[in-house]
This record gives structure tokens, C-alpha cells and sequence, in this order.
């Protein structure tokens, strides 16, 4: 029997989200249901929404979820009922070319649910990442529930899921930050200071948290910022360059997406430095660069896809370095929400008011 809950949908392109009554079918060989506790609003959701992703309407949205597992489908061993787990969008497969080369944080053939949720008139719905988890359950492959501690707080842990991990991991596991480095992080929002807070947890030396709020910049500190620029006041090149004796960063993180601020990161690394680009651009922005620039200075242009990540190794990590209080997970829930707020809390993400809001369900 199919289970009967309600789900966050967005149905066309650009009109609002709304709550809709939809059918999560029961595990399938290799699936899980899971009572969902928490899921943040990422701008992915809206990319969704506004149709940036691709025509694949109507959309179940959210991805950045916590929850407990309620059910698994037949041939499932890693997760049982009851267990806690962060939802992932790499369940790796194991078999594709990236794996095989020991290389399964850029898996090729990620796994999903076979099975379709649909609304209650039987169209299927589209999960956004393959989650779907502004809902009050949800149906994924098992392979994209990684357990975690139990006793770190849905809210946070949440996070790991999506933005918090693609921060962090640009800074660890892209950028390859060691102690004693000197960081720059372009863009200070939720996906910024989780690389500023990966910077930390590394053990870099500077960290110079960039942005043209100086809200966003004080909330940086909090994540581990050592200096800060904002570049509406000053040009952030010169900046940074002045705060590492005139050289540049060792890596520099563009946390947001575009052209003219990966252009202030690629100037504002030093000579064989590393740029990270995490910020997700629009098919339509170009880059135009000096080749010679690129030739000379050496060095790396990174790009970092969900941070890197391998969920299985990374998210029980770092939910043991948040239960150790090295880790500030709660500093990115800036508020908690219901189901029915999702639209209000798109507008606050636009006006930049928060880092994360996480519907708890
Ligand atoms: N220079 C410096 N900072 C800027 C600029 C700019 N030109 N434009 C915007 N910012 C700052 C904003 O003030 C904000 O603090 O960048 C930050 C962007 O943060 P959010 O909008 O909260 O986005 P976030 O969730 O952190 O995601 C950042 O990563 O995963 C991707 O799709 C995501 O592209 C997005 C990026
Ligand atoms: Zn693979
Ligand atoms: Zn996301």
C-alpha cells in the first residue's frame, strides 16, 4: 500500500510551490522509505522551480534532509528500520569508470529509487536530486542513506547533505587546504562559510572571508574567518594579495557562480596556487582569461561537485567533529520552518536574510 503524505511540489515553471497529497510506494528491492525530520532550502530547490534544471514538471522538492529510515525493499543490508541517516545524491554504483579507478566521488551512475512517487491523480513526480524530502516521507535508493549519529540534531545534520558538505568538501577534499595555508573564500552564504569552517577544521593560517554584506562577513568569523574584505568597499585582489605579504592566497574558494568573481579568484591566488570553483553558474556566463595568465601562474583551476564528497566516509565523519563541538553545524540553521513555508523562505534566501531555513517536519 502506498503511503498517503504531503509533499512540497512545484508544478510549472516559475509558479509558486505548493502542498500537494502524494503517494510514496513502499520499498522496492534495494530501496528506503524514510520518515523525513529535517530538510533545508537549497537554491537548487528554486533553480527546480524556476524551471533552470530542466522541464521534468511536476518536481517533488528537497534534498537536504535527515531523517529515519522506516522501511527497506528486499536485498538491503547497510541501513535497517530505525536507523538515522543524511540523505545523499551519490549513492555510488561501484561498477562505472570513475569507480573502477578508485575514484568514487565522481561516480557516473549514481543510484536512485526505481520506483516513482507520484501525485494523487498517478502523475509521476520528478524528485528533486533524486531526493524529494519536503515531504513528509520519502522513497530513495538505499545506497543514499548514510548513517550517522543518532544524537546530532536532524536540523544540522541535515545540512551535510547538500550545501554544508559541498563547502566544506571544496575547501578539504577539492582544494586540498593542509595547515598553515592561506585561504580566500569568495561569497559568504551558507556554501561559503561551510568552506571557511572546512578551511578551519584543516588547519589554515589565514582564512580571508570575502562578500559585499557585512552581515554575511561578521557571520564568517563566526566560522572561522580570520580577515575580511568587503568587496563593495574595496577591490578584493588587492586585498587579498595585501593581507599574504603581497602574494595571494594558497587557495582561493568562488562561492558563488560568477564570471567576475571567479576572475577576482583566479588574480587572488598566489603563484601554483588552487582555485575551487563551488558557486554553480548559468549555462550562459563566459569566462575570458589571458592564456598566458593561466600558463604562468601554474598551479590549479578546480571545479568541486558536491564538495568531493564520498557520503559514506565524509558525513559520519564530520557529524562525530560537530558531536565534539569542532564543528558548528548549528551556525547555518538560521530558522526552522514547516512545510507550508518553503515560498517564504525562497525570498529570504534571494533578500540573502539566511543561511539555511530547514523545514522540520
Ligand atoms: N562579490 C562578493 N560576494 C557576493 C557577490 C559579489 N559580487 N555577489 C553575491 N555575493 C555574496 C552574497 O552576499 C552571499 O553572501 O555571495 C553569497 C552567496 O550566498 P547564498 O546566496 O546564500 O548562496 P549559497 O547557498 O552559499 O550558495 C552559493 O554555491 O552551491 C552553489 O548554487 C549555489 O551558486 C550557489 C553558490
Ligand atoms: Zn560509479
Ligand atoms: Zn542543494
Amino acid at each position: 500500500m502506498p503511503h498517503e503524505v504531503r509533499g512540497v511540489v512545484a508544478r510549472s515553471r516559475g509558479a509558486e510551490v505548493s502542498i500537494e497529497t502524494i503517494l510514496v510506494p513502499d520499498p522496492g528491492p534495494g530501496e528506503a522509505l524514510v520518515a523525513v525530520r529535517s530538510c533545508g532550502v537549497c537554491h537548487t530547490d528554486l533553480h527546480y522551480r524556476e524551471g533552470g534544471i530542466n522541464d521534468d514538471f511536476p518536481f517533488l522538492l528537497g534534498h537536504e534532509a535527515a531523517g529515519t529510515v522506516e522501511a527497506v525493499g528486499d536485498g538491503v543490508t547497510d541501513v535497517a528500520p530505525g536507523d538515522f541517516v543524511i540523505l545523499n545524491w551519490r549513492a555510488v554504483c561501484g561498477q562505472c569508470r570513475a569507480c573502477l579507478r578508485g575514484r568514487p566521488w565522481y561516480c557516473f551512475a549514481t543510484h536512485n529509487a526505481a520506483q516513482k512517487m507520484t501525485l494523487k491523480d498517478g502523475t509521476e513526480l520528478s524528485p528533486a536530486l533524486g531526493i524529494g524530502a519536503f515531504a513528509e516521507k520519502t522513497l530513495v535508493h538505499a545506497g543514499q542513506c548514510t548513517k550517522v549519529n543518532p544524537a546530532a540534531s536532524p536540523a544540522a545534520a541535515g545540512l551535510l547533505g547538500c550545501g554544508v558538505m559541498a563547502g566544506i568538501g571544496a575547501a578539504i577534499n577539492t582544494g586540498g587546504v593542509t595547515r598553515g595555508d592561506s585561504v580566500a573564500v569568495i561569497g559568504c552564504g551558507g556554501v561559503g562559510d561551510a568552506a571557511i569552517a572546512g578551511a578551519a577544521l584543516a588547519g589554515a593560517a589565514k582564512i580571508i572571508a570575502v562578500d559585499i554584506d557585512d552581515r554575511k562577513l561578521q557571520w564568517a568569523r563566526g566560522f572561522g574567518a580570520t580577515d575580511t574584505v568587503n568587496s563593495r568597499e574595496s577591490d578584493p585582489v588587492e586585498a587579498i594579495r595585501a593581507l599574504t605579504g603581497g602574494h595571494g592566497a594558497d587557495v582561493v574558494i568562488e562561492a558563488i557562480g560568477r564570471p567576475e568573481t571567479y576572475e577576482q579568484a583566479f588574480y587572488a591566488r598566489d603563484l601554483a596556487g588552487t582555485v575551487v570553483l563551488v558557486g554553480v553558474p548559468t549555462p550562459d556566463m563566459k569566462i575570458e582569461l589571458p592564456l598566458i595568465e593561466v600558463f604562468g601562474r601554474g598551479g590549479s583551476l578546480k571545479s568541486s561537485w558536491y564538495g568531493d564528497c564520498l557520503p559514506s566516509r565524509d558525513f559520519p565523519m564530520l557529524v562525530d567533529l560537530y558531536l565534539q563541538g569542532r564543528l558548528d553545524l548549528d551556525g547555518f540553521v538560521s530558522e526552522t520552518i514547516g512545510l507550508d513555508q518553503v515560498e517564504e523562505a525562497f525570498a529570504k534566501m534571494q533578500r540573502g536574510e539566511v543561511l539555511r531555513s530547514v523545514v522540520m517536519l
